[in-house]
């Protein structure tokens, strides 16, 4: 155990007309710090992740995070981009500049401002994060990519739209108890199940409620080592942090394995000495449902192709044995790129301090798993959580 979360931000997410980047950025900044009870002077190290590409004309963003407060002026911040781990990307190097022993607080903010653009143009931003000399035409954006993915799973083990469905369904009722999600509402079953005007089919076999949304938001969480976490009114520990890479070009992999997710999760249950199930909930990056069915078996909650067992059997809900995405996961609370790592870790820090909000906060919260991810099953990042004390 190197380094704890001691304090937090999670603003709304959705469709935030009137907001930018940079006044994302400064808020969540400024929410994490005084959420941590420490002054601005006491930073010693900003990392903001922020993928962009092409979202917005902004580019440069790593200073805008000194907007926040006029003490931030001259401390070193760098941007962090990993693709749609970009968040944990940025959390990563935190605990390594902590773990270098070069300060006692790290600042992280993730941030996205994706609406500009409308949805096909933010899929043309998107499907950069493929290996663009083979993947580049696919057509309908990073969606594409997934669709090709999910026809792939049905061919080898049959139609799973049923399981896709309910975990569409699923999302969408924890995330209607999120003040923080994109979409606070839950969509029955049927609606996600059948293909219709306002479901229509998005690539492949997935339709627009097997879709992660296009959003913008921003979290951050402020970063200290062990000694220091002590002495501070709140601490979440990283038990495991692990970081797996795999070849971008996906004609070089089986696709529908998931060979680095499922590296980065044995890598971090062996480094935290647990078993799975010693987890009291997972929040997993769920971009596409498919994405999630298939991460059940890359986590090693299912034998590969039987992903579809741990939906249809209650194990992922809210009171099942494993919840996955109780805060509604990128489904339904939003995958604003760059943010998205830092809110998996802020919505587990919240539900393991017990402050999570009401309706969502789970009775038995003592061991959290994170998995983000960047593009498809390249960047793999998870995360153990548990309180310090
Ligand atoms: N899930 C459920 N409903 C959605 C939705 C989603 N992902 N995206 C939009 N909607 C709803 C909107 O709220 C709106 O509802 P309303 O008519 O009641 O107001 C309606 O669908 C139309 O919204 P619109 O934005 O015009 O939809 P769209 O067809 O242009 O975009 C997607 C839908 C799925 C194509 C878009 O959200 C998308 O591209 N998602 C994937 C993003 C992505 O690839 N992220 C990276 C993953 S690695």
């Amino acid at each position: 155990m190197t380094a704890c979360i001691v304090g937090w931000s999670h603003g709304k997410f959705g469709k935030l007309d009137g907001e930018t980047s940079e006044s994302l950025i400064v808020k969540a900044a400024t929410d994490a710090i005084a959420h941590a009870g420490i002054e601005p002077k006491d930073v010693d190290v900003i990392y903001v992740g922020n993928m962009n590409g092409g979202f917005v004309r902004q580019e440069f963003h790593s200073s805008l995070a000194l907007q926040a407060h006029p003490d931030l002026r001259f401390k070193p911040s760098t941007r962090v981009e990993n693709a749609c781990a970009t968040g944990s990307a940025a959390i990563h190097m935190g605990l390594n500049t902590l773990a270098a022993g070069k300060a006692r607080f790290v600042l992280v903010v993730g941030v996205e401002k994706m609406t500009e653009l409308n949805s096909a143009q933010a899929g043309e931003v998107l499907i950069k994060a493929s290996y663009v000399a083979e993947e580049a035409n696919i057509e309908a954006g990073f969606a594409g990519i997934f669709g090709k993915i999910t026809s792939a799973y049905f061919q080898r083990y049959g139609d799973k739209s049923d399981a896709l469905a309910k975990i569409a369904v699923k999302a969408h009722r924890n995330g209607a108890k999120n003040p923080f999600a994109h979409f606070q509402k839950e969509f029955a079953y049927d609606f996600c199940r059948t293909p219709s005007d306002k479901n229509p089919f998005v690539a492949g076999p997935l339709k627009r409620t097997d879709c992660s949304p296009v959003t913008d938001g921003a979290a951050a969480v402020v970063l200290a080592d062990v000694g220091t976490a002590l002495g501070m009114k709140q601490a979440i520990a990283f038990r495991a942090a692990e970081h797996v890479n795999d070849f971008l070009p996906m004609s070089r992999r089986d696709i529908i394995k998931f060979e680095g997710p499922a590296m980065a999760w044995q890598k971090a249950l062996a480094s935290a000495r647990l078993d799975l199930l010693d987890l009291s909930f997972v929040e997993s990056h769920d971009c596409f449902t498919s994405a999630e069915l298939i991460e059940y078996e890359a986590m090693g909650l299912t034998a590969p192709g039987e992903g579809e067992r741990a939906i249809h059997e209650g194990w992922v809900e809210r009171d099942g044995k494993l919840p996955v995405n109780v805060s509604g996961g990128l489904k339904a609370k939003g995958h604003p790129v760059g943010a998205t790592g830092v809110s998996m870790h802020v919505m587990s820090a919240m539900q393991l301090a017990g402050t999570a909000p009401e309706g969502l906060q789970l009775p038995k919260a003592k061991l959290a798993g994170v998995f983000n991810m960047g593009g498809a099953a390249v960047a793999n990042y998870v995360s153990i959580l548990e309180p310090l004390r």
